[in-house]
């Protein structure tokens, strides 16, 4: 074998080997990525893991979230005036609020966790715009519903550490 010749397989070699640490970091990010920075909890929902303030925050979102609920079903019940109540409340969980999550949560949520967060903002927009276009309250609160399914569904899925 000649020198060259010799050259040329340890370059393949290390091509090989940037090749294949290329794809192990690029399996792990995909992996962190779907998964998020999770742990099996205790009562068998999985486990995110945030810091303090991360959860906070989030857990402001979530009260928020089910004062939309509260100022929908209120709007529709007709105890709390007009429908422009429900309106707001749903508008105000729209996309407008998930605008504002920083990007080091984002990236400790499991995807399925973002879809399902982000799905529902997005719904309260169509909320919002259907109430806009007078749907019946049956229509609204088959939206509405759609949602709760998923505000049940993610809770029995996921919770949040406790670290203080
Ligand atoms: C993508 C997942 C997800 C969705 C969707 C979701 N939640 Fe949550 N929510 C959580 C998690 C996780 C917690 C924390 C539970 C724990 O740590 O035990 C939480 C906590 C809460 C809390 C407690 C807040 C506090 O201060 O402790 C409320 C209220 C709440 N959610 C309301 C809602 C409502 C209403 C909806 C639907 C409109 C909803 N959530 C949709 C994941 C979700």
């Amino acid at each position: 074998m000649t020198r060259m010749q010799q050259g040329g397989m340890v370059k393949s070699r290390l091509c090989l080997v940037a090749a294949v640490a290329w794809l192990l970091t690029v399996s792990a990010l995909a992996w962190m990525f779907v998964k998020g920075w999770t742990t099996p909890g205790s009562d068998h929902r999985t486990e995110i893991i945030l810091a303090p303030s991360e959860r906070d925050l989030i857990l402001a979102e979530m009260r928020m979230l089910l004062k939309a609920v509260h100022g929908v079903i209120t709007g529709l019940s007709g105890a709390g005036g007009d429908m422009s109540v429900a309106e707001g409340a749903a508008r105000a969980a729209g996309m407008a609020m998930a605008a504002d999550v920083n990007p080091a949560i984002m990236t400790k949520l499991p995807l399925a966790f973002k879809q399902m967060g982000m799905s529902i903002h997005q719904d309260m927009d169509a909320l919002a715009d259907a109430i806009v276009q007078k749907e019946t309250p049956p229509q609204l609160l088959q939206r509405l519903s759609s949602m709760t399914a998923r505000c049940t569904t993610c809770h029995d899925m996921y919770r949040f550490s406790a670290e203080k």
